[in-house]
């Protein structure tokens, strides 16, 4: 299945509790789908598997044509709760015919509501949220505030913000330009002198995990604390799955504190139990001064937030910091139900515990394909299977793509490989679901992986 065709391909047919794949991949029906989609969309939008979507419920998506795929996806890290989840599709039903479907910052309580809650499950001192859309406008906020702190508090020296090597904070300006994929900044052309990024102690691309390396990259750049408004980190890269050591992040917390640097932790995939704590950075330890949320706080509809330090949030004066929908309410009131859930069925233990199934499973895989297996990463329901040119480390993104493809003709869906040259294959299934589906996962991958290696 390359990016630019469109041809249906024979594939065994597949029948079993969770998978059923009875058609080409895709199902010669859905060509015309594609072809409009690829007439109609810029080139960018494709590369994906070609699953057509049609519904999806729980851990499972289906197309029309009879063909259901075990989910390890979440969309895109987005179905924290499932997908489709009856109670949030009631209550964005019942907010929708209420009447009200937009309010913007006039008040009103669905708004307050949400707010409330979100303030209420972040620890202190994450007191104030601001409700956006997407996950790249949280970023774009945090380097505002960020910045704008240290420039009151330093007489405009402390503008500088800290990132991270392979990090992903979204698409727009200020958000690419704090990411660490150089390839996608080359269009900005002028880059903001004052960003800059340091490794990300990995310990597989990057050996030295230690916070001295991390002070010494920045001394040898000629940023000191004093200059430094922010520090800006995914709280496990997207790309990777990879986490901060526990005495990395605990290093990194007293050394912000000490020179009044902000430390930002991007939670946009992090957050909403998907690795196995409520909050990512629970992990770590500490409490950031500034959260960003996205994805798995609906799980499904467009909604975002920033959650920080009062002092923080309250720099901009009334008028001044706003969004056209900041808090839809239909949107509100899928977060506000999809919460309910994550917090009823306490999803981020259910999380830790099949994690726990699924990363063994994965390193028992590693074990028997050490060759072309570089490391697997990631905690809970995250995880980042590293391909590898035999024996080395050098990325094999051919055979990560490879393996994505087979997995989808076998009726197991993931997105297409992330990461470092576009070698890591990604899985994140819903927190929903259950030990023996993770377990069949398991079973197809290895499959996927003996077939194509
Ligand atoms: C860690 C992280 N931050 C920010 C973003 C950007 O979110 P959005 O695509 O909603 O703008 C993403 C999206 O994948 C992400 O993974």
């Amino acid at each position: 299945m390359s990016e630019e065709a469109i041809v249906s391909k024979d594939v065994p047919k597949v029948n079993t509790q969770y998978r059923r794949i009875q058609t080409p991949i895709p199902p010669p029906e859905a060509i015309p789908i594609l072809e409009t989609l690829y007439r109609d969309e810029p080139r960018s939008m494709r590369g994906q598997p070609q699953v057509i979507w049609d519904h999806a419920e729980g851990f499972q998506v289906s197309d029309r044509w009879g063909n259901t795929w075990l989910d390890w996806s979440s969309g895109v890290l987005v179905a924290n709760a499932g997908h489709g989840r009856p109670e949030i599709a009631d209550a964005v039903c019942k907010q929708a015919k209420s009447e009200l479907l937009h309010n913007y910052c006039f008040p009103s309580e669905i708004r307050s509501r949400l707010v409330d809650k979100l303030a209420g499950l972040a620890p202190d001192p994450l007191e104030k949220v601001f409700l956006l859309t997407t996950g790249s406008e949280t970023t774009e906020c945090a380097l505002k505030l960020a910045r704008t702190w240290g420039k009151a508090k330093s007489g405009n020296r402390k503008i500088a913000m800290v990132s991270f090597e392979g990090a992903f904070h979204g698409r727009t300006l200020g958000a690419q330009m704090m990411g660490g994929i150089p390839a996608l900044k080359e269009w900005i052309v002028n880059l903001d002198p004052d960003i800059v990024q340091v490794p990300f102690p990995d310990g597989f691309r990057c050996p030295d995990t230690s916070f001295d390396f991390f002070l010494k990259t920045l001394e040898e750049k000629g940023f000191g604390p004093d200059r430094i408004a922010g520090v800006i980190s995914e709280t496990y890269q997207g790309g990777s799955a990879a986490f901060w050591p526990e005495q990395y992040a605990k290093d990194m917390y007293e050394w912000c504190k000490e020179h009044d640097i902000v430390l930002i932790m991007d939670e946009v995939q992090a957050a909403f139990g998907r690795t196995g704590k409520f909050w990512g950075f629970e992990h770590y330890g500490f409490v950031p001064d500034l959260a960003c949320c996205g994805k798995g706080i609906t799980s499904g509809l467009p909604l975002s937030a920033v959650i920080g330090r009062a002092d923080l949030m309250d720099q901009y004066p009334p008028g001044s910091m706003t969004s056209t929908h900041t808090g839809n309410p239909v949107c509100a009131a899928a977060a506000l139900a999809n919460l309910d859930i994550l917090v009823k069925e306490k999803l981020w233990e259910k999380a830790a515990q099949v994690g726990e199934v699924l990363h063994a499973g994965l390193n028992d895989i590693k074990g028997r394909y050490p060759d072309i297996i570089g490391a697997v990463m990631g905690k809970g329901m995250v995880a980042g299977v590293h391909m590898v040119k035999p024996g080395g480390i050098e990325p094999n993104p051919a055979l990560a793509k490879a393996v994505v493809d087979k997995c989808v003709e076998k009726g197991l869906l993931m997105f297409s490989p992330v990461g470092f040259q576009g070698a890591t294959v990604k899985i994140a299934p819903p927190l929903v679901t259950p030990e023996d589906a993770v377990r069949e996962g398991l079973e197809v991958l290895e499959e996927a992986i003996k077939e194509v290696k």
